[in-house]
């Protein structure tokens, strides 16, 4: 399959969990992807499918690692045509245990840095373009413990709605695919008594697969969306939409 022949797309948190099946899934379909991580040494471009992946280190809280992976790329391709911001963090804390440095860190990353990022990112796309924010259904729901959490991605919610209407001039499609639970290190320390009650609430009575959420986020990259923006697909077993 080729939905992404030669875009070039930068995937923020594109290696391992929902953001690393989003960077093999989009090479496969034909896009040289950037990939960054704060973990991963650099690599060349390697081949996946029909694209390749060329991993970046980079933190996605830091702005001037972003500025230089922009710079990366302009140099190297002159543009960005799919923006995937993925890196998120999520920590329980309940009201009366919320500390300053957890509220910073959520929000820094899940809010600030996808802000700057799709700020810095804009200046090198151009029409055609699309923008892939990962949001979560916990923006949706009141879950237990992650207040901070879930505030941070209806703000996600919030701003694909208005870059989808500010960028649509400049023919710039804005998205939002929003996991439920899904078998990634963020559920790694889950035990397998809240893995079960989590699990129970799913109608179709299993956490997602990160190639799941690959799946949507592809979707909305590519042309086959080319009518959708500021939308929303859930991809969670339909916990949140019942
Ligand atoms: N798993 C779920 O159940 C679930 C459900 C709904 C939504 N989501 C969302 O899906 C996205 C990916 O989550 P995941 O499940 O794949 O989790 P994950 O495996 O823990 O991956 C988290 C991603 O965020 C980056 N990251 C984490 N902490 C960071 C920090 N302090 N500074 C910079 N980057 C940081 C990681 O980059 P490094 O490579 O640098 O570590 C990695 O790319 C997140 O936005 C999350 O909120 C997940």
């Amino acid at each position: 399959m080729s939905r992404l022949a030669n875009k070039v797309s930068l995937v923020i948190g594109g290696v391992g969990g929902i953001g690393g099946a989003v960077s093999q899934r989009f090479a496969r379909e034909g896009a040289q992807v950037y990939a960054t991580s704060r973990k991963d040494a650099e690599s060349k471009p390697e081949s996946a499918g029909m694209g390749s992946v060329h991993t970046i280190r980079a933190d996605a809280s830091d702005n001037a690692d972003l500025q230089r992976v922009f710079e990366q790329i302009r140099s190297e391709h002159g543009r960005i045509d799919v923006l995937v911001f993925n890196a998120g963090l999520s920590e329980y804390a309940p009201l009366g245990d919320i500390s300053e440095d957890h509220f910073d860190r959520t929000f820094g990353l899940n809010v600030r840095s996808l802000v700057f990022t799709a700020q810095g990112a804009i200046d090198i796309m151009q029409p055609g373009g699309t923008i892939v924010l990962i949001g979560s259904i916990a923006g949706d729901i009141g879950t237990k413990g992650y207040g901070v959490y879930g505030a941070t991605k209806a703000a996600v919610r919030s701003f694909t709605r208005t870059w989808a209407n500010e960028l649509a001039p400049k023919g710039i499609r804005v998205n939002v695919v929003s996991p439920g639970p899904t078998d990634t290190a963020m559920m790694a320390n889950a035990s397998q008594e809240v893995r079960d009650a989590l699990s129970s609430m799913i109608p179709l009575g299993r956490m997602g697969r990160p190639d799941e959420v690959a799946a949507a986020a592809l979707f909305l990259a590519s042309d086959e969306s080319s009518f959708t923006t500021g939308a929303e697909i859930a991809v969670d077993g339909g916990m949140a939409q019942i």
